[in-house]
């Protein structure tokens, strides 16, 4: 029986990854590690909860004690770090929290597995640390050049503090790999869209403002590109470097599906209109607000690796993908309410004012 020891599985894409591993696999162990934050909800893995193959642990990734307790407990066979501060709005008012949990917090999760993974020199058995990374690592690409993408190879140039503390990351793992012979892979991926997802980010606030007739806060002039991925064909594309991933290796995970905001917006309007039956969603709702402080203009994926070496593709089309999407969050109102009330309220109102969820 293969034991996942998964961080942040509480949070968006991680609770979409163990919903996928426990769905596919029968004979697995996940060992969910997550110190739920703002971010993260139980409530996204409750039909697992019961589930005897697994396990959820709230835990801080930073805290060594607490992660070599849980090596000793489960003994994991493989680690796929998924925690992280994700929200780039919030790096670049809060950077050192993201430094702390994003660079600090996997060179922990580092130690204590070599550590309990060890068994000779340079020598780690059949173990594997999966780092789950981002396309924002390589920077920003120009508008006019649509033909140029990110590749493994592309040089790390990140902007933000998100950015910069998930490169900081990569590149201590690949140390890791390189030094001490750990069994590492990377991936990175563009922006994922579907279920669970924080109402912070661009596709479900954008969603859940406008079924409430409330701004939608586009940032600049709406023209930056983002290529977004249905959320399972991440999960698919972290479980096939986990099987037949080249140990050491970068893998980047993209659809080849940019848009710009304004694009993404409009699109939410319509549907969200047509879905609600409700002609007082339109675009007026639109307010193009005071540009993201240095904010990348166009991030675009070349997934060539992943799809020659493994065989990886997209199977969700950006058009079915959206409105599966759209009528997810249309339909659990209750779910947004409940992971946005709070703290959370004060956070978006100094954001972003009266624009309030
Ligand atoms: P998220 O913010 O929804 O979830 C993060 C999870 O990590 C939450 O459950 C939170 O409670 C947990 N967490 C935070 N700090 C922790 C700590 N110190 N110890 C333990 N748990 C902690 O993020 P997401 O969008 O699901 O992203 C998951 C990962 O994927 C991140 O590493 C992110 O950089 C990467 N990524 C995200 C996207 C995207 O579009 N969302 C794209 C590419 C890569
Ligand atoms: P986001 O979902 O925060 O993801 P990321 O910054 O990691 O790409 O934002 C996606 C894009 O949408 C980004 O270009 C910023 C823009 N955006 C808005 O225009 N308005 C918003 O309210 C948000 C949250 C994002």
């Amino acid at each position: 029986m293969r034991t996942y020891l998964v961080t942040g599985g509480a949070g968006f894409i991680g609770s979409n990854f163990v919903l996928y591993l426990l769905e596919r696999y029968a004979d697995i162990r996940v060992i969910n590690v997550d110190m739920l934050t703002y971010a993260g909800n139980l409530e996204n893995l409750k039909a697992v909860e019961d589930d005897p193959r697994y396990v959820f642990a709230q835990a801080d990734i930073c805290d060594g004690a607490a992660m070599r307790a849980l090596f000793e407990q489960y003994k994991p066979d493989c680690l796929v770090n998924f925690a992280a501060e994700s929200h780039v709005d919030r790096s670049i008012t809060q950077p050192e929290v993201f430094a702390k949990t994003n660079v600090i917090g996997t060179v922990t999760l580092l130690n204590v597995a070599r550590s309990a993974w060890q068994c000779g020199e340079d020598d780690y058995g059949d173990h594997r640390f999966l780092q789950v990374s981002t396309d924002e690592v390589y920077g920003s690409l120009p508008l006019d050049d649509p033909k140029a993408f990110f590749r493994e190879d592309t040089p790390l140039a990140p902007h933000s503090p998100y950015s910069a503390s998930k490169a900081a990351a990569d590149l201590f793992v690949l140390a890791y790999g390189d030094t001490y012979g750990f069994p590492v892979n990377i991936t990175r991926c563009s922006n994922n869209y579907g279920p669970f997802q924080f109402p912070e980010k661009l596709i479900p606030l954008m969603i859940n403002n406008a079924r409430h007739h409330k701004r939608l806060p586009v940032y600049g002039d709406g023209l930056n590109v983002r290529d977004w991925l249905y959320v399972e064909d991440h999960c698919k594309a972290i479980d096939m470097v986990l099987a037949g991933g080249v140990l050491g290796e970068v893998y980047n995970i993209g659809g080849h599906n940019e848009h710009p905001n304004i694009h993404i917006v409009k699109t939410i309007i319509k549907q969200v209109s047509e879905a609600l039956d409700d002609q007082a969603v339109n675009e007026t709702l639109i307010e193009y607000v005071v540009d993201r402080k240095g904010h990348d203009r166009r991030y675009g994926i070349a997934p060539d690796k992943i799809k020659a070496d493994l065989g990886w593709y997209p199977e969700t089309p950006f058009a079915e993908g959206i409105i599966k999407t759209i009528q997810w969050y249309l339909d659990n109102e209750e779910w947004v309410a409940r992971v946005t009330s709070g703290a959370y309220q004060e956070y978006y109102q100094s954001m972003y004012g009266d624009r309030s969820l």
